[in-house]
C-alpha cells in the first residue's frame, strides 16, 4: 500500500478525521480507499482488550486474560528475559485478539514511592527501567504488535495528573526521567510513543513540540506516531504542530473540525496534518500486513509461564536463622486473607480479567500440616478481634507461621496517591499477635510500593513478592519451600519512612505545580549520598544460597571517553543448592564539578550457577557509563579523573571496586570575562600564565604577601588566597592600586578568548 499516495487523495476532511480515535479503542479508517481502523488495549501486564462496554479506569469487564506479574514485580526480577517472555506471551495474545497496539510497557520513574501507579513502573533507576522496557518492547515488535512507551514525561504521581505542571530541570530529565523513553525508541524501536496526561515546564505534554518532535524524532529518531493519553488533549492544532499525531479516545468530531478549521485559516499547516495521518497509518499498516489472527494464545501455557515469572521476581529480604525454606510436612500456620485471595495486580486501566487465579492456599492444597486463618479483612483497617484471635490461636499449635499481607487494592490504584507507607493498622496489629506466641514467623508482602514495616523484628523471614501477577500463589509457595531459589533485588530503596524520601518536601506539589526539587538525587542516589539509613536499599536480595566475587579486571587503566571498557568478574555459587545471581555494576566519578551520586546502576546481569559453579561475567561500558548531562553543551559529558568501577550486591554493599582513569575529549567551550572568578581562571593552565599580572596584583592587595606581624596574624596566606579565588578577575582593577588598568585586563581577556 503506497500510504502517501492515498493520503494524497484524502480531502482535508478525511485526514482530519484520521487523528483521532473511532471509539474508545479503535481508530478510524477511510472505506472508500481501502484505510483500515486498528484496535488499541490495554497493557502493560496483560491484554484488557473490552469488547463491550469500554472505559479508561478498568471499571467494565474486558476478556478473560492472562495477568503477568505487574512491573513492580518483574523489576525485582532483574532479567531482561522474564519481560521478553511477558511481552512474547502478550503479543500472542494481541495477535489472536486481533489487537494492533498494547498500551505498555509505563516506564515513569519512582520519584516517590507514594504515587498510586507505582505498581505499573519499573524503578527509582532510569538503566534499570531502560533495560527492562526494552526487553519487553523486543519481544512484543518481533511479534508485529507494536507497543506504546508511556507515559511521556515526567508523569510520576496520579495527584492533579490532568492539570499538574512537572517543573523539572534539564540535566534531571536527561540522566533521570527520560532514559527509557530515549531506549525504548533507540534500541527498541518503539511503534508508538503515548504522551502524558501533565504539563512539563509550562507546557502540556500534548502539544510539547520540543518533547514530540525536537526530542523524540530529532535526537532519538523516533519513526512512529505519538498517540495522547486517553483525554490528554488540550488545544488539538497546537498539538497536531507538537507532534501529537493521534487523539484517543475519540474526540466526538470536535477536535477533529477544529483541525480543518486551523488548516483553513491558516494556523496549522496542512503538512503538519499529512505527515500525522502518514505516521499513523504506516504503522498501522505494518501490523496489518503481519496480521496473524489464527495465533493460538494458550492462556493455560501462560498461567504455568506467570508463575514461574513471579517466582523469578520475589525478593528474599529477611532470612534469620535459615527459617526458610519451610520443609513440606512441617506444622505451618497459614494467615491473612491475601494467601486465600491473593491481591496481585493494581487498580485503573491496568487491570487484567484474569482467567484464573491461584492462591497460596490453592498451591498447598493437599499438603500435611496447613491451617489457615483469615486474620484480617481489607473492607476496614480496624483489627478484628475474632479473626486476630483464631489466627493466634492457629499459630500457638503451629511451628512456623507464614502470614500473607500487603496493601489492599483501595491503598494503591491509578488515580491517586497515597498519603502514606503504612500498611493497615489490622495487619501490623496481626503480626505482632502472632509473633507473640509463635517465634518463627514469616511474612510475605503483596503490594506495589514499598511499605514501612514497624513489625520487621517480630518476623524472622520476609518476602516481598509485590504484585505478582494471577498465579502469585503458586509462585510464593515455589519460593516458600525452596523449589525455587528466590532471586528478585530490589528496584527501588525501602527507606525507613516516608519523611526521608528525598521528593517529601514537595512530592505531589503546591497547586498545579509539582517542582522536581530534588533534582538528580531520586531513590538511592540520594540515600547514598547522605548515607542514611535505610529499610532495604536498592538492588538488595537474599538467596537461599551465597556467592562470592572474585577477580574484577578491567582491560584498561586508562581511557579516552570516546573508548569502551570492558569488565569482567568472576561469580562463584559458595552455597549448597543452585540459585540465580544478578550482578550488579555501578559507576562512581571520585571528584566532580558538579553534584552527582556516589554510584549510579550503569551493568547488571542474572546468572543461573549449580552449587560451586563459577561464571565470569563481562560488562562493556561506553561514554554513556561515565557522563552526566551537561547544560552548557547540551550533552553528554565525560569530566576528566578517576571513576570506580564496582560490583555491588546493592547500592549499599560495594563487594569489589577497581580504578579507571578517563580522559575527555571534548573541552569545554569558555569565555572570559571581567566577572570570571579567579578560581575558574586558575584552573586553566593557558590563563594563569596569560594573567599572572593580574594575580600578582590581586594577592598582594589580598594580603597573600602581607609583610607586618599585625597584617600577617590578620589574614594567613591560606585564607587570603581562598579570598583571591573567589573574587572577579575585574578587581584587580580596583583592589590593584592602580598597577592594573582596565585596558589592560580587556587586552589579557581578548587574547584568552581567542586561544
Ligand atoms: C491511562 C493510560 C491508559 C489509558 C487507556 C489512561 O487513563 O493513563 O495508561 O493506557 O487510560 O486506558
Amino acid at each position: 500500500m503506497n500510504i502517501r499516495q492515498i493520503i494524497s487523495q484524502m480531502t482535508l476532511e478525511e485526514k482530519a478525521s484520521l487523528l483521532s480515535g473511532f471509539d474508545f479503542w479503535h481508530t478510524k479508517g477511510v472505506e472508500r480507499l481501502g484505510v483500515e481502523g486498528i484496535m488499541v488495549s490495554d497493557g502493560p501486564h496483560g491484554l484488557r482488550k473490552q469488547d463491550l462496554e469500554a472505559d479508561h479506569l478498568g471499571i467494565n469487564e474486558s476478556i478473560k486474560a492472562v495477568c503477568f506479574p505487574t512491573a513492580s514485580a518483574t523489576a525485582a526480577s532483574f532479567d531482561r528475559e522474564v519481560l521478553h517472555k511477558i511481552g512474547s506471551g502478550i503479543a500472542d495474545g494481541c495477535q489472536h485478539e486481533k489487537v494492533a497496539v498494547i498500551l505498555g510497557p509505563a516506564v515513569n520513574i519512582k520519584r516517590s514511592p507514594l504515587c498510586g501507579r507505582n505498581f505499573e513502573y519499573f524503578s527509582e533507576d532510569p538503566y534499570l527501567a531502560a533495560e527492562l522496557a526494552t526487553g519487553m518492547i523486543k519481544a512484543v515488535q518481533k511479534k508485529n504488535i507494536g507497543v506504546s512507551v508511556k507515559h511521556f514525561a515526567a508523569n510520576s504521581q496520579e495527584h492533579r495528573r490532568m492539570a499538574s505542571d512537572s517543573v523539572v530541570d534539564m540535566r534531571t530529565l536527561r540522566e533521570i526521567y527520560f532514559p527509557a523513553f530515549e531506549s525504548a525508541v533507540r534500541e527498541g524501536k518503539a511503534w508508538t510513543v503515548m504522551c502524558s496526561y501533565n504539563k512539563l515546564n509550562g507546557e502540556y505534554a500534548s502539544q510539547h513540540r520540543w518533547l514530540l518532535t525536537d526530542l523524540l524524532r530529532g535526537e532519538w529518531g523516533f519513526d512512529g506516531y505519538v498517540v495522547s493519553d486517553w483525554g490528554a488533549v488540550s488545544d488539538r492544532p497546537k498539538g497536531v504542530h507538537a507532534g501529537l499525531d493521534l487523539e484517543m479516545p475519540a474526540s466526538g468530531g470536535v477536535n477533529d473540525r477544529l483541525v480543518v478549521e486551523a488548516v483553513r485559516s491558516g494556523q496549522l499547516d496542512e503538512a503538519d496534518v499529512d505527515l500525522a495521518v502518514e505516521r499513523i497509518l504506516t504503522v498501522h499498516q505494518r501490523y496489518l500486513d503481519n496480521a496473524k489472527p489464527d495465533t493460538v494464545w494458550d492462556k493455560e501455557a501462560q498461567h504455568v509461564l506467570a508463575r514461574e515469572l513471579a517466582a523469578d521476581c520475589m525478593v528474599l529480604l529477611k532470612n534469620e536463622d535459615g527459617i526458610l525454606p519451610l520443609r513440606a510436612g512441617e506444622e505451618i500456620a497459614v494467615i491473612g486473607l491475601f494467601a486465600k485471595k491473593p491481591r496481585f495486580q493494581g487498580g485503573g486501566s491496568s487491570h487484567i480479567n484474569a482467567f484464573k487465579t491461584e492462591s497460596l492456599l490453592d498451591a498447598l492444597a493437599g499438603m500435611p500440616g496447613i491451617t489457615y486463618a483469615q486474620g484480617y479483612d481489607i473492607v476496614t483497617e480496624e483489627p478484628d478481634e475474632t479473626l486476630i484471635s483464631e489466627a493466634v490461636e492457629n499459630a500457638r499449635k503451629a511451628k512456623k507461621a507464614v502470614i500473607v499481607a500487603g496493601l489492599p487494592d483501595s491503598f494503591e490504584s491509578e488515580g491517586y496517591d497515597r498519603s502514606h507507607m503504612r500498611m493497615p493498622n489490622c495487619q501490623v496489629e496481626l503480626i505482632r499477635r502472632v509473633a507473640e506466641v509463635n517465634p518463627n514467623v514469616v511474612v510475605v508482602l503483596y503490594n506495589g510500593s514499598p511499605v514501612e514495616m514497624p513489625w520487621l523484628g517480630s518476623a524472622k523471614a520476609v518476602v516481598e513478592a509485590y504484585l505478582g501477577g494471577q498465579a502469585v500463589g503458586g509462585a510464593t509457595k515455589l519460593v516458600l519451600f525452596g523449589e525455587v531459589n528466590p532471586s528478585g533485588r530490589l528496584p527501588e530503596t525501602f527507606p525507613l519512612k516516608l519523611e526521608d524520601n528525598p521528593s517529601y518536601l514537595s512530592y505531589g506539589g503546591e497547586g498545579n505545580t509539582a517542582v522536581y526539587s530534588e533534582g538528580v538525587f531520586v531513590g538511592y542516589r540520594y540515600y547514598d549520598r547522605k548515607k542514611m539509613d535505610v529499610l532495604f536499599p536498592f538492588g538488595y536480595g537474599l538467596s537461599y544460597t551465597t556467592f562470592g566475587y572474585s577477580n574484577l579486571r578491567l582491560d584498561a587503566d586508562n581511557i579516552r571517553d570516546t573508548d569502551t571498557l570492558t569488565v569482567s568478574v568472576d561469580v562463584t555459587n559458595t552455597g549448597s543448592v543452585a540459585g540465580k545471581e544478578v550482578v550488579q555494576l555501578y559507576v562512581g566519578d571520585r571528584e566532580s564539578t558538579v553534584f552527582r551520586p556516589v554510584r549510579e546502576l550503569k551493568g547488571f546481569e542474572k546468572i543461573f550457577l549449580a552449587p560451586g559453579e563459577t561464571k565470569t561475567i563481562t560488562f562493556t561500558l561506553g561514554k554513556r557509563a561515565f557522563a552526566y548531562w551537561n547544560t552548557q553543551i547540551n550533552d553528554w559529558h565525560v569530566e576528566s579523573g578517576v571513576f570506580d568501577i564496582q560490583i555491588c550486591r546493592s547500592s549499599r554493599d560495594v563487594v569489589l571496586s577497581a580504578p579507571v582513569t578517563v580522559e575527555s575529549t571534548v573541552r569545554l567551550p569558555v569565555h572570559y570575562t571581567m566577572d570570571t572568578l579567579f578560581m575558574d581562571l586558575m584552573k586553566d593552565t593557558r590563563a594563569v600564565k596569560l594573567m599572572q599580572p593580574l594575580l600578582d596584583a590581586q594577592s598582594k592587595n589580598m594580603g597573600t604577601e602581607a609583610e607586618s606581624d599585625a597584617a600577617k596574624e590578620a589574614i594567613t596566606p591560606e585564607m587570603a588566597m581562598a579570598m583571591m579565588e573567589n573574587s572577579p578577575v575585574r578587581s584587580s582593577i580596583s583592589f590593584g592600586d592602580g598597577t592594573v588598568t582596565r585596558e589592560q585586563v580587556l587586552a589579557i581577556l581578548e587574547k584568552l578568548n581567542a586561544l
